[in-house]
Order: C-alpha cells, then sequence, then structure tokens
C-alpha cells in the first residue's frame, strides 16, 4: 500500500471559509474524507500547519519513509528559501498542488520555491489537483 501525505500550509485551514469564490466552499476535512473513501488503496495522511518551521519539521520527518508528498505550501511557496532547502534534502518525492491558479493572478504568486525541487507540479483545478497528484502517485 502506498503511503502519501498531504501538507498544507498557511490558511488552508480555512478551506470553505476563506475566499470561497477563488478555493470553494468545501472545507478540506470534508473534501479529504472523500478521497479517503475512494482511494483505500492508499494509506493518506494529512498535516497542515500556519508556521513555517513546523511545515520544515514534517517535511523532514516524512520525507525518509513515505512513498511521496503532495505539498500545497500556500504563500510560503513565493517567500520559503527554508522549504525549497528542505524539499532538495529529502528523498521522498514532493509534487507541488495548488488550489488556484497562481499564473492567472498576481506576479507574486508566479516565483516559487517549491517548483525547482519538485517532482511535478498540478494547479488550477481546484480540490482536484489534490487527487490528480494523488493519482500520478499511483501510476
Ligand atoms: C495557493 C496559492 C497561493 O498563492 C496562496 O497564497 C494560497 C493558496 C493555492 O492553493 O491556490 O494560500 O497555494
Amino acid at each position: 500500500m502506498k503511503k502519501l501525505i498531504i501538507i498544507n500550509g498557511p490558511n488552508l485551514n480555512l478551506l470553505g471559509k476563506r475566499e470561497p469564490s477563488i478555493y470553494g466552499s468545501l472545507s478540506f476535512t470534508e473534501f479529504l474524507d472523500t478521497i479517503k473513501g475512494k482511494y483505500l488503496n492508499v494509506s493518506l495522511d494529512y498535516f497542515q500547519s500556519n508556521i513555517e518551521g513546523e511545515l520544515i519539521d514534517k517535511i523532514q520527518e516524512f520525507g525518509f519513509n513515505y512513498d511521496g508528498i503532495i505539498l500545497n505550501a500556500a504563500a510560503y511557496t513565493h517567500t520559503s528559501v527554508g522549504i525549497g532547502d528542505a524539499i532538495k534534502a529529502i528523498e521522498t518525492p514532493v509534487i507541488e498542488v495548488h488550489i488556484s491558479n497562481t499564473f492567472g493572478r498576481e506576479e507574486f504568486r508566479h516565483q516559487s520555491y517549491i517548483s525547482p525541487n519538485a517532482k511535478g507540479v498540478i494547479l488550477g483545478f481546484g480540490l482536484q489537483s489534490y487527487e490528480l497528484a494523488i493519482q500520478s502517485f499511483l501510476d
């Protein structure tokens, strides 16, 4: 059984309430329940934090014993050299995901410290971005 983890960064705990015109009206826990029910052959864990260092701690902790990390570093995507370095340091492949199409938004969202070291990037498909990332680890 593949062992995957979704790691979400700042403000993604507010999904469903936060700017629903951009991020949708479903909470992440509701979405996660659906996904877990759909992918019974995957061991799927979840971690969310608003704190950059906690995200780095978890990337280090899971980065040597999981088959894949699905990472939405949210705003830290565009600012965090530390998260970029953590991805370089680990063995587990990381797929970067975003709910929105960051390239269709403000200029500062076009920069990513995650992408250069990610296995791949999936963005702009709403919460389905996460599901596409899961599928890519199963193929
Ligand atoms: C996001 C895009 C980021 O620019 C933003 O800061 C987020 C969410 C997305 O999933 O679309 O918080 O990562």
